[in-house]
Order: C-alpha cells, then structure tokens, then sequence
C-alpha cells in the first residue's frame, strides 16, 4: 500500500526540488514517477546528451527516502528528430501526417521510430539501470491513447501485410477467411492488401478484425523490445505500462505478458463526463465518478499480470473532459482505497504541482500552480493513517468470474447490431449488476485457469475461441451466457452450424434469427409471476434444452442445460438482476442488493464499504457490524463519499 506521485522536473526551478522533495515525503508519499515526456531535454540534439539535471534529480529524490519510477520518454519524440524523420509521424486513414505539437506523434510500425525508440531508451537505461534510487521503469505512456493505435504509414501498410502472410501463409486461405468473393473483393496476393480505412462504405469485417489484432500487436511488439532492452541493464527492477482506463483496442493481457506490473490510469470524472452515460447517471455522479469505473478497471488489471497498480489517479478537477467537476471531498481517499481493497501495489497521483502553461494548465495537482499544497494533501494523509489499522490485503478467487475477450470487443465495435455505448458496454452492465449485487468479481481470459469457479458470466461474447470453451467446460462453474455469445468465428464469420457456435451442442440450441431492436421496442420475459424487461437483441432459437423463461408470445427466452444456461436477448436492469440473484442462489454464492451507490470489496477477512453518493448509509443494514469497535475504518454511519472496512465478510 504505498502512494506516489507523478513529478515533472524539467518544468521547474533546479531550487524548488529540494523542497518539492521534503513535502512529498511529508504528505505521505514514497514513490516519484519522473522521465516519461523528458526527451528534448535529455537529448536536445541528436547524440548531444544533457544528463546533468537528470543525474541531480535522482540523486536528490533518492536521498530524500523517495523511490524513483523512470519513464522511458519515446511518447514524445522531439522536434529534431521528427524533422530529420517525418516517417516517423503517424498516418491517418487519407495517408495524411498527424503533426507534430502535442505528443504520441508516432507510428508503432516506423522501422526509424523502432530504432529511435531502442537507441533512447539503451541510453536511459544504460545509465541508470543499476542506480539505486531507480526502483521501477515505467514504458512509454498510454499506449494507444488520442487514436494513436493506428496508422496507416507505408511501414504501417508493409507490417500488416507481413502480418497477414504470416497468420494465412497462402493468400487463398486469407480469401476464405474474409469472405473476399462477397463484393469481388477478392486479392490475388498479400501485397495487394491495405489496412481498412477510407473505404467508401464499410470495409469487410474480417478484415478490420485482423486490423484490430495487428494494431494490438504493434503495440506489444514496440513495448517488448524497449522492456528487453530495460532488463539487460536494469535486471531485476520491475517494469509496467501505464494503461489508459477504459481503452480495449489494446490486449492488455498480452503485453502484459512482457511486463512485472500492469497498472492504469484513474480518471474518473473525467471519463464519466465523456462517456455515453445518460444524463441522470452523469449527474447522480457527477463529483464521484461511476461507481464501477474503478473497480471495473482494477479488476482487469488484476486479471492481466501478477501484480497491478493505480499509475495516475485524479485528485481534483482534470482539463480534457467537456465539463471538469472537482471531485467531492473525500473521493481521492475513497479511490485509494479502493483500489488497494482491490490489491492494487501502489497508487500515484497525477500530479504534483499544477502547470500555469501549455495544454494542461487547468489539471490540478497536489501543489498549486504558485505552490502552496491543496486540501487534497489532507485526503492522502488520512490514507496514510487508515493504513496504520490495516493488515496486509490478501486477495483471493472470487466465486463469480466474468469473460474479458479482446476479440470480442472489436467485434462489437465493428458490427454492432445496435447502438452500443462502447464495445464493452454488456460486459460492464454484467459487472455493474454483479457489484450491485455486493458481489466480488474476477475477470477471466479464454486461457484463464477457470477452475474453482461457482458462476462464470458471459456477457454477448461474439468470440468464443476453442481454447475458451473447453477451459469453461472443464471448471465445473455455471455458465450463464448471453444473447450474441458464440456468434462468430475467430476471424469474425458466422460459424458453421450457427450460433451459438461452440456452445451449441453443449446447450442444445441453435440461433436461426437474431433481431436487433431500438430502444422503444421492449420484450417482456415472465419469470414465475413477474414480467422484467429485455430488449436490442432478441434471437429466435430452436432448442431442447430445458426452458426456464418465456417471452409473453410463448417463445423461448431462457434456457438451460446441465451446468449452460442461456438467455436469448439483452437483460434490463431489472431482469439482470433478477438472473443473477437466482443464479447465486442455485450456486450457493451470497448475495445482497447494496443499491446503487454502496459497493463492496472483500480482501482477506476484510469488508471495505465504499459510498458513491450523496447520502449517508448504515452499513447494519447490509449485515455489517453495529457497534464501533468492529471497524478498522469508519464505522456503520458511512457519510457520503466515504468508506469503512471491517473484520467478517458480508
Ligand atoms: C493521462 C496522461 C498524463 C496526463 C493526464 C491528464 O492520460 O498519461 O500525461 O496527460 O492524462 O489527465
């Protein structure tokens, strides 16, 4: 459980480190990410190096107590080189260069930029490598982040094409895949092959799909070579990216593989503020953030790699968001916490002093921009005291595990059928409903060890891979999955025998109609008495499973089958829960409405309860205890935007 910051030195005085150093440690904090945008001041002209500042800077932090994260600085290659190499600028779909000015300025596939990226950080790493205030590496920044995962270079163009040639190895094999004979699209060899952009209406599926995978792969390929690099000289210090929250056109459980610790960075009012929210959500939460923005995002963190952290975490307003409300007093203790209840390493803040220039002049730090600390300081110390009450976290497997497949995502952003608020929208409308149901949740990947599961959910998953199903079929859980689920094939076709692919004969059912439905449009499903409400997908099955639920015309809405259960449509609100809560109980899992604003986490024999909303709660109510003396945190008065932890589980 430790805090850190990110600090930018370069932006300051050399006379204000010192004392910037002393009141960190003063607030609390351990760690300093520093480097990260630094590169036109550590290399100001080609093969001229200005280490002397660098050197200071770490010394000073170092001796000051403070362990020092590096940040490989190629998110933002300088001008010199860009003009020297305008190769290296990425491309949009028209071919036209993205200039430079702001930063991730590069292509993933510029064979210069691959080399420039090598050179940098060799010499970054070479130097530092073995200092001892250097405890961790941080690589790049936000891989993908401002469209920057695609680029359609001539190197960019090159790539995927070898790409293709290696995942097809006969361009015959490609054509079936894609489906190439639909339109004549037909290609006589892979040098024939552009990435899918500018078409004059949508390009073929498939082949956006494998845009998608080789994009991903870009970016893991660019990362591995700087973490090999990282490890020949600096053996044994951890290494991690820091991931933009919400962002899947990324595997990140494959470039995880590359990496020591996955961690993410948290903004959560800002990127409630962007997202497709409706209104009233938006505004229930305006200075808290979704309640499950976090979670959702530490979960998947935790799922891709051994160890996860918080790299960036919002401490007040932010600038980039249409509208930029500061967070409620208390959010920033409410978010570090719970995110180590989540067995996060460590949380660092974004950042320490706010800048009175350029593009982020109106993000807040922790420091004025004349200097003076803000109230926030006083949220990290109190964490910094809860934390003297509490044991080491221990995580351990949930009982509920949802599916997270990458593949998936894409396919939805490709072809939604429907008007999707973001490719993962079902998947967080899963986790939402289990979190509301008081419920821990683990994310599983297609070659997850599945075992020791009771439930495992599986949210519209279009792409269920082989290796997915028989990791299911193996685990022993429930598996309850939803409309769409087994509805394409790895290349993005619709498999032989039809939906739900391979699931089919387990569940004995097969899709003969899926119909995509607006939002006016509603089913009623009746389960026992009770109507609840479905609606955007509802599929026309043919089936001798056993039905557990019928539209009001009759038809088949859920069905069920040894340990696979399927609904043939998109849940509302009140008939996820409804599912859920029978499916917990069928498979022993406890489970409690806790509302909308309350969730939450259990770590070892601890309960945290954390409050999104303005009211406050008693936590008696969801079993907790009533007196006082139970608490580690709080206690059963939880104030609004607060939390409380406490010995037992629910
Ligand atoms: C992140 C980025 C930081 C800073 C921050 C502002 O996406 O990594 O460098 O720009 O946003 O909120």
């Amino acid at each position: 459980m430790k805090l850190g910051v990110c600090y930018y030195p370069e932006h300051w005085p050399e006379s204000d480190w010192a004392e910037d150093a002393r009141m960190m440690r003063e607030a609390g904090l351990t760690h300093v990410r520093i480097g990260e945008f630094a590169w036109a001041r550590i290399e100001p002209c080609r093969g001229e190096f200005d280490w002397g500042w660098l050197d200071r800077i770490i010394d000073l932090l170092h001796a000051a107590g403070l362990e020092v994260t590096l940040g490989t600085p190629t998110a933002t290659p300088p001008k010199w080189l860009i003009d020297a190499h305008p190769d290296i600028l990425p491309r949009d779909e028209h071919g036209h260069p993205r200039r430079f000015g702001s930063r991730r300025h590069y292509c993933f596939s510029s064979r210069t930029y691959r080399a420039e990226s090598s050179r940098i950080v060799e010499e970054l790493a070479r130097r530092y490598g073995e200092h001892p205030g250097v405890t961790m590496w941080q690589t790049d920044n936000e891989y993908g982040h401002h469209g920057s995962d695609e680029s359609f270079s001539s190197d960019a163009v090159e790539a995927f094409r070898g790409w293709l040639a290696a995942r097809y190895t006969d361009i015959q094999s490609l054509n079936m895949a894609w489906g190439t004979v639909f339109w004549s699209q037909t290609y006589n060899g892979f040098d024939e092959i552009d990435p899918p952009g500018a078409t004059v209406t949508e390009a073929n599926p498939s082949h956006r799909l494998d845009w998608r995978r080789f994009c991903s792969d870009q970016m893991c390929s660019f990362n591995q070579a700087q973490v090999d690099i990282i490890r020949r000289y600096s053996p044994g210090r951890p290494v991690t990216h820091n991931f933009i929250g919400d962002f899947f056109r990324l595997d990140h459980r494959d470039i995880s593989r590359s990496l020591d610790i996955a961690s993410w960075d948290s903004y959560p009012i800002g990127l409630l503020s962007e997202s497709q929210a409706p209104k009233e959500h938006k505004a229930r939460w305006l200075r808290s953030g979704d309640p499950d923005f976090a979670a959702f995002n530490h979960d998947v963190f935790r799922a891709c790699a051994p160890r996860w952290a918080v790299m960036e975490q919002q401490p007040g307003p932010v600038n980039w968001a249409t509208y930029n409300a500061a967070p409620a007093p208390g959010m920033v203790r409410l978010w570090t916490w719970e995110a180590f209840a989540h067995g996060a390493d460590f949380v660092s803040y974004f950042r320490w002093r706010q800048a009175p220039f350029a593009q982020e002049q109106m993000h807040a730090g922790l420091l004025a921009p004349d200097r003076p600390p803000q109230p926030v300081q006083e949220e990290i110390r109190q964490v910094g005291h809860d934390a003297a009450q509490i044991p080491a976290l221990k995580q351990s497997r949930a009982d509920v595990a949802i599916l997270l497949d990458y593949p998936s995502a894409w396919q939805h952003e490709i072809q939604p059928q429907g008007n999707l608020r973001g490719p993962l929208e079902p998947t967080r409308a899963v986790y939402t409903a289990c979190r509301r149901l008081g419920l821990n949740v683990d994310f599983v990947f297609d070659d997850s060890d599945m075992d020791g599961y009771k439930l495992i959910l599986l949210p519209s998953v279009p792409v269920i891979s082989d290796a997915a199903w028989n990791n299911l079929k193996s685990s022993g859980a429930t598996v309850f999955a939803t409309a769409l689920t087994g509805s394409r094939t790895i290349d993005g076709r619709i498999p032989d025998g039809l939906a739900p692919g391979p699931l089919r004969p387990d569940l004995g059912l097969r899709v003969e109609q899926l119909e995509s439905l607006p939002s006016f449009e509603k089913c009623s499903v009746r389960i026992e008495d009770k109507n609840y409400g479905s609606g955007r997908w509802h599929e026309t099955i043919t089936t001798d499973a056993e039905v557990r639920a019928r539209f009001s015309d009759g038809s088949a809405a859920w069905v069920r089958s040894g340990r696979f259960q399927y609904l043939v449509c998109w849940p509302e609100e009140d008939l996820m829960r409804e599912l859920l809560e029978r499916l917990c109980r069928e498979t022993s899992i406890q489970c409690r409405d806790v509302g909308p604003d309350l969730r939450l986490r259990r770590a070892g024999d601890l309960t945290f309860a954390f409050n999104y909303g303005p009211d406050a709660l008693d936590l008696s109510q969801i079993g907790a205890p009533a007196d006082s003396g139970g608490y580690k945190i709080g206690s059963r008065h939880l104030a609004p935007y607060s939390l409380a932890a406490w010995n037992a589980g629910l």
